[in-house]
């Protein structure tokens, strides 16, 4: 095949060629003697000139209207200096037209591909929308993200290995997307939350460096970066170790913000997820938000084991915002369950209570404990400090962390432009799920650190929560980009935290029985990490929505507007699929 030629890549150096292109009519202005088209393709755009001495094209180029598909065939000349566009990337030249293809014609569109549209029109007309140059160019970056990725891994000795996509639950946590099976009737199979029992599997297949771009299926509830069917960079490595995996992960990011941003990060900063729940309220901190958590709780007399936690404003971030506007955040943090919020101005030596709410009172403090709190906060006069009980929520953000990030934002403290990559390691091995059940922290595959089947026995019985994982969550500027452990390689381990997590016997056989004696046969150590595709896109195309990022994106209510799905299906294919209950 040829190579083929965009309007939006013809320079100078095709000057006095003869060239074919195809593409769209962006416009068309026609002044009688001359007609100017401007035809664009997903590369960009370049003016045609139709005349009248090529007959046949000037006579269809006079029934060209917007978005029409053509064929062009002419000769590429420098444009007169006072015809020069600057404006275009190829406003220095022209197309003259000997031939043109009229190759179909189109109706008025539904939406204007150059302004702004309802977010619901765009989604109907996905293949429209997609038109937007602005659209078109996230595709094109995320094409080329990918590519550098599986460059950098087959140079690596990586191999890219496909796994199923009707299979068995995963067991990632969120609920799964179920396939009724025709041919076993009342069966089901369930779409792979992550590929991770298959990787590991390919491990003990002795494929030691797997990867795969892989989709991935979560029925869970959406937000702006997080959608049901969505794409992970998977990656699984044996004979390694948790700090040189992470080396070499951080090596893959640092190149392609190098290729695709031309900006060097610098390197990547490691807290515990004790640290950072400490210090930012969160295990998904954003770095660029200077503001911390200051931990008040030995100068109050405390009810519950909760902390005290202060913020600390300092009086110029709040430029003309009104003091008594803070108000809202005393309400904003209710709804994340902190309902003693006290906010105060510092005056000198003193704090004043600038609504006095005493739910968290101060005056049992003498001077010295005042000035205490003040210095800790490193307060001025006219600053402001919030302090309120912070209160954990199950995915790892309190509500201090919530007012953080809430202030961050609206007192503009964010550093715009600037990269903070960072990982969290030694997450919690368990934790609580909402009703109070022990749920793994990451998943059940998750290697305890530092573990003997003896010593995880004691810590057990002590207190589970205190056991820590080999784990880590690559974060980079408040978005969890990636996560990632070492695996349990021992049956015996294995089929403890099966016990522990009160898998029944039954499921534990049915379910995993045939991983769990896999492992049984020489399984090598192993470790992995998946990166989230368009987590990752949204970073380095500048987005904060997830659907920007996809080509077919579902709605926050997992629905596509393009092809209407999910379905009714018909009675027929009921009755066929065995599924009389529905
Ligand atoms: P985890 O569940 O943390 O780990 O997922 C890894 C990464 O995938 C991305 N991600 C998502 N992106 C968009 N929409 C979603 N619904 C969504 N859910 C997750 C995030 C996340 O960090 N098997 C393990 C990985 C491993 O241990 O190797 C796993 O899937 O960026």
């Amino acid at each position: 095949m040829k190579n083929k030629i965009y309007c939006g890549e013809i320079n100078k150096k095709y000057i006095n060629k003869e060239i074919i292109i195809y593409g769209w009519v962006e416009s068309y202005r026609n002044l009688g003697k001359l007609i100017f088209v401007n035809l664009k393709d997903r590369e960009g755009v370049i003016q045609a000139v139709f005349k009248p001495q090529y007959k046949i094209a000037y006579n269809i180029a006079t029934q060209l209207r917007n978005n029409f598909c053509v064929k062009i065939k002419g000769k590429i000349l420098e444009r007169t200096e006072k015809n020069k566009n600057l404006n275009l990337l190829t406003g220095e030249i022209e197309i003259i037209v000997f031939d043109i293809l009229l190759l179909n014609k189109s109706k008025a569109l539904p939406i204007d591909i150059n302004s702004v549209n309802t977010e619901e029109n765009r989604l109907k007309y996905r293949y429209l929308d997609l038109r937007q140059r602005k659209m078109t160019e996230i595709l094109k970056k995320r094409s080329i993200i990918v590519s550098y990725i599986r460059k950098f891994l087959e140079k690596n000795k990586f191999l890219n290995i496909e796994t199923p996509i009707l299979t068995n639950s995963t067991l990632e946590g969120s609920r799964d997307y179920l396939v009724p099976s025709r041919i076993n009737k009342h069966n089901f199979y369930a779409l792979p939350q992550s590929p991770q029992i298959f990787k590991q599997l390919l491990m003990i297949a002795g494929l030691d460096r797997y990867y795969q771009i892989a989709k991935c299926f979560r029925d869970e509830d959406l937000r702006s970066d997080r959608q049901p069917e969505f794409t992970q960079i998977d990656i699984e490595m044996s004979f390694t170790k948790s700090v040189l995996f992470r080396c070499f992960i951080e090596k893959m990011i640092f190149n392609i913000w190098k290729n695709i941003k031309n900006i060097s990060l610098s390197k990547f900063k490691i807290l515990t997820f004790k640290q950072s729940m400490k210090y930012f309220g969160t295990d998904k901190p954003d770095l660029r938000n200077k503001l911390k958590l200051i931990d008040l709780s030995n100068f109050f007399i405390k009810k519950n084991i909760n902390r005290i936690i202060s913020i600390s404003i300092k009086n110029k971030y709040l430029c003309n915002k009104k003091i008594q506007n803070l108000i809202k955040y005393i309400y904003y943090i209710k709804k994340y369950g902190t309902n003693d919020l006290n906010i105060f101005q510092v005056n000198h030596n003193k704090l004043i209570n600038i609504f006095n709410i005493k739910n968290i009172s101060i005056e049992h403090l003498n001077h010295k404990k005042i000035k205490d709190i003040i210095n800790k906060n490193k307060s001025n006069h006219n600053d402001i400090i919030f302090i309120g009980t912070e209160i954990i929520h199950y995915n790892n953000i309190s509500s201090m962390g919530y007012l953080r990030k809430k202030l961050g934002k609206d007192l503009n403290l964010i550093q715009k432009d600037k990269w903070y990559p960072l990982w969290i390691i030694d997450f919690p091995l368990f934790k609580k799920d909402k009703i109070g059940n022990l749920v793994p922290m990451n998943h059940p595959f998750t290697s305890p650190k530092n573990y003997s089947v003896d010593n995880m026995n004691n810590l057990l019985k002590k207190d589970p929560y205190q056991i820590l994982s080999d784990s880590y969550d690559l974060v980079i500027n408040g978005y969890e980009i990636g996560s990632g452990s070492s695996r349990i390689n021992n049956y015996k381990i294995q089929k403890k935290i099966f016990d522990i997590l009160q898998i029944n016997k039954i499921v534990q056989k049915k379910n995993f029985g045939f991983f769990l004696e896999a492992l049984k046969f020489g399984t090598p150590p192993h470790i992995g990490i998946a990166l989230g595709l368009d987590r990752l896109v949204m970073l380095l195309t500048n987005t904060n929505n997830i659907r920007d990022v996809i080509a077919f994106p579902k709605t926050t209510s997992a629905n596509c507007l393009l092809t209407k799905a999910p379905n009714k299906i018909n009675y027929h294919l009921i009755k066929d699929l065995g599924l009389s209950f529905i």
